[in-house]
C-alpha cells in the first residue's frame, strides 16, 4: 500500500512538473501551477527589475531576478550591433534559465521613437509630431516596425507608448506626448496593437509572437498635468478632470491589451502616484480591470520621500501595498529584496499582495511566449534600420504649415527645385542629433552625427536639380546673405536635444542663435523657416520676418521627408497637435479653455494646394 501511495505521489509530482511548461494548458492554469511552486525568495525576485549595468547571468540566477532594463543610453557596447545586443541579452537569459524553475527574464528598454538606444536603428518622429499627423494607422505601422527592430536585439519589452496628455509645453517631456487633447492621445494608442499585435480578447494582455513585444502605457496618471509643466511635480484638480483628461487614454490602452503600465513620478493633489493605492489598485486594477503588471518608474519608489531614499523601508511598504508589482530598482537590488522580504515576513505586506504581483508578471511572460522562446531569434537581426521609408512617410505627415507667404496671394511654398542658387542656414539644418531630439542613442540625446540617417540639408540637396547651387552656412551675416544672389533661403533652427527635467523651460524662446539666424537671413532674402522643437516656441516676434513657417517638431533620422513636402512632391497634411501660444504668460492654455487666444489654434495647419 505504501509503495502504491509513493508511486501515486511521485506520479502526481511528475505530472505537476509538466503543467506550467505544458503549452496546451490555459495560461491562467500555467500561472497558478508555477506560482504554487515558488518560494518567497523566487517570488520577490520576479518583482525586481535591475539595470543592465549591474546585471550578470550569475546575479540573475542567485537572486531569481525577473527583469532587466536598459535605461536611456545604457548599451552593452558603444554602437553595439544587433548581434552584440542579442548575445548580451541571451547571456542574461541563461542565468534565469539556470534557476530551479527556469523562469525567463523579460528585458525592457525605452524604444519610444524607434529602437532609439541602438546605433543605426530607424528613428521615427517623436510623439508630438505623430499627434500632428493624426494617423492612427501610421502609428500602428510604426509600432510594428519598432517591435521588429527591438526583437532584432533580443529584447522583448518596450516602455512605450507614453500616453501623457501634456497640458503645458513648459514640461520637458511634452514631446513625448501625442497631444494636449485626450481624444487625440487616445486615438494614438493604436501603436500598442502595432507593438504587441491585436489582442484576441478586449482587455487581455497579449503579445502576438516573436515579432512583437510587450508594451507599456506611461506614466499613470496625470504626468502631463503638473503645475507650470514642472516635471515630476503635482497635478491638481478634481477626479473628474483627472479621468476626463489624463486617464482617458488608459481605457483604450487596456482595451487593446497593453501588457504593462508604468507609474508616474508626479503627484495628484499632493499624493505621490507611487503610493496611491486608490488610483492603482481600486481604479486601475479593479475598476478598469487592468490584467497586466504595474511597474514603477526608475527609482520611482525612492522619490516617494523627500529627499529621495530618506526612508526606503517606507518607500517599499507603501509602493508595493499601493499595487505596484515590479520595481525598477534599478541598482540597489539586494537592498530592495531584503527590505521587501522583511516586510512580508513581519506581516506588513501580505502574501496575497505578493502573489497578485507575481501572478501578473508571470501572466505577461507567458503571453509574451518567453517560456517557449526565451532566447533571441537571429532571423530578425537585419531589421535594424530597415524601416526608413516608413519613417520618411511619417516625417512628411507630421509637418505643419503655419505660414505660406507674407501675402496669401503670393505663397512661397512649394519651393522651386530648379532655382539657380539657394541658401540653407541654421543650427538644425545639417545636424542629425538635433533633428532626432532626446531619447536618441543617449538618454538626453546630443547634437552631431550621433547615428545614421539623412539630415534636412542632405534631403534638400537630394531633391533640387543638379544645376541648383546649394550653399550651406550655419549662421550667415545679413550682409553675406544680401550679397549672395540667392533665390530663397531655408532656415532650420530650434531646440537642442533634451529629456525629462532637463527640458523644463519657462520662457520657450527660440534659442538665441536661431532667432538671430532668422532675422539675419529673412531680412535679406525670401525665407522659409523650419522649426525643430519638441513643442510650440515663441515665434510671434519673428513671424513678420518670415515668408513661410513650418513646424517639423522632432522628425528623427529621415530628414528627406521634409524636402519631399517643401518642394511639392507631397502636400502638407499635419494639423498642430498643440495650441501655439502668443506668449508664455498665457500658459497653460489648451483647446477648449474659456480664455483661448492662440497665435495658431490646436488643429491648425495650411495646405499648399496647387501653385
Ligand atoms: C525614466 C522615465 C521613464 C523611462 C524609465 C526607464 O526616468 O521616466 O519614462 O521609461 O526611466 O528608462
Amino acid at each position: 500500500m505504501l509503495l502504491l501511495l509513493l508511486l501515486l505521489a511521485f506520479d502526481a509530482s511528475l505530472s505537476r512538473a509538466a503543467l506550467y511548461k505544458d503549452t496546451s494548458q490555459p495560461i491562467h492554469a500555467r500561472v497558478q501551477d508555477l506560482l504554487s511552486r515558488m518560494t518567497l525568495e523566487e517570488k520577490i525576485g520576479q518583482m525586481t527589475q535591475i539595470e543592465r549595468e549591474n546585471a550578470t547571468g550569475s546575479v540573475i540566477t542567485k537572486y531569481f531576478i525577473g527583469s532587466v532594463l536598459s535605461g536611456g543610453g545604457s548599451v552593452p557596447a558603444p554602437r553595439a550591433s544587433a548581434a552584440t545586443w542579442a548575445a548580451f541579452v541571451d547571456g542574461l537569459q541563461d542565468g534565469a534559465l539556470a534557476t530551479r524553475l527556469g523562469i525567463p527574464i523579460i528585458y525592457g528598454i525605452d524604444a519610444v521613437h524607434g529602437h532609439n538606444n541602438v546605433y543605426g536603428a530607424t528613428i521615427f518622429p517623436h510623439n508630438v509630431g505623430l499627434g500632428s499627423a493624426g494617423d492612427p494607422d501610421l502609428v500602428k505601422r510604426i509600432g510594428a516596425a519598432t517591435a521588429l527592430e527591438v526583437r532584432a536585439t533580443g529584447i522583448q519589452y518596450t516602455f512605450a507608448p507614453c500616453v501623457a496628455v501634456c497640458r503645458d509645453p513648459r514640461w520637458g517631456r511634452c514631446f513625448e506626448s501625442y497631444s494636449e487633447h485626450p481624444e487625440l492621445v487616445k486615438a494614438m494608442t493604436t501603436i500598442i496593437s502595432g507593438l504587441q499585435g491585436e489582442t484576441p480578447a478586449k482587455g487581455v494582455p497579449y503579445v502576438g509572437g516573436s515579432s512583437k513585444v510587450a508594451a507599456c502605457s506611461k506614466h499613470y496618471v496625470g504626468d502631463g498635468g503638473t503645475r507650470s509643466g514642472i516635471n515630476e511635480n503635482n497635478t491638481v484638480g478634481s477626479y473628474k478632470r483627472l479621468v476626463g483628461t489624463h486617464m482617458l487614454p488608459y481605457f483604450d490602452a487596456i482595451d487593446k491589451g497593453v501588457s504593462t503600465v508604468m507609474i508616474s513620478y508626479s503627484s495628484w493633489n499632493g499624493i505621490k502616484m507611487h503610493k496611491n493605492r486608490h488610483l492603482i489598485t481600486d481604479i486601475l486594477k479593479k475598476r478598469l480591470r487592468f490584467k497586466g503588471f504595474v511597474i514603477s518608474d526608475w527609482q520611482g519608489i525612492d522619490r516617494i520621500t523627500n529627499p529621495a531614499g530618506a526612508n526606503y523601508t517606507y518607500s517599499v511598504l507603501v509602493s508595493v501595498t499601493a499595487g505596484i508589482d515590479m520595481i525598477m530598482v534599478p541598482y540597489e537590488y539586494t537592498k530592495f529584496i531584503d527590505t521587501l522580504t522583511s516586510l512580508v515576513k513581519q506581516g506588513f505586506i501580505s502574501l496575497d499582495r505578493i502573489d497578485d504581483a507575481v501572478r501578473r508578471i508571470l501572466f505577461v511572460k507567458f503571453t509574451a511566449g518567453l517560456f517557449e522562446h526565451p532566447k533571441s531569434d537571429s532571423s530578425y537581426r537585419s531589421q535594424i534600420g530597415a524601416h526608413r521609408d516608413l519613417a520618411r512617410e511619417a516625417v512628411r505627415k507630421t509637418l505643419v504649415l503655419l505660414k505660406n507667404g507674407k501675402n496669401a496671394k503670393y505663397p512661397l511654398l512649394p519651393l522651386s527645385k530648379t532655382a539657380s542658387k539657394i541658401l540653407v542656414a541654421g543650427s538644425h539644418a545639417n545636424n542629425l542629433g538635433n533633428q532626432c531630439g532626446g531619447w536618441t542613442i543617449t538618454w538626453q540625446g546630443a547634437s552631431g552625427n550621433t547615428t545614421l540617417g539623412t539630415t534636412i540639408l542632405q534631403g534638400i540637396s537630394n531633391t533640387v536639380s543638379k544645376n541648383t547651387q546649394v550653399v550651406y552656412e550655419e549662421s550667415p551675416s545679413s550682409s553675406s546673405v544680401k550679397g549672395g544672389g540667392y533665390d530663397f533661403a531655408i532656415v532650420v533652427v530650434g531646440e537642442p536635444p533634451y529629456a525629462e527635467t532637463q527640458g523644463d523651460n519657462l520662457n520657450l524662446t527660440i534659442p538665441q542663435d536661431g532667432a538671430n539666424t532668422i532675422e539675419s537671413v529673412c531680412s535679406s532674402v525670401k525665407c522659409l523657416v523650419i522649426l525643430i522643437s519638441g513643442r510650440p516656441l515663441v515665434v510671434a516676434p519673428h513671424l513678420s520676418s518670415m515668408d513661410a513657417l513650418v513646424a517639423a517638431w522632432l522628425p528623427g533620422s529621415e530628414g528627406q521627408g521634409i524636402a519631399d513636402v517643401i518642394f511639392g512632391d507631397y502636400d502638407f497634411q499635419g494639423k498642430s497637435s498643440r495650441t501655439w501660444f502668443k506668449s508664455v504668460e498665457q500658459l497653460p492654455m489648451n483647446y477648449g479653455d474659456v480664455e483661448y487666444d492662440p497665435l495658431f489654434p490646436f488643429g491648425y495647419g495650411l495646405k499648399m494646394g496647387k501653385k
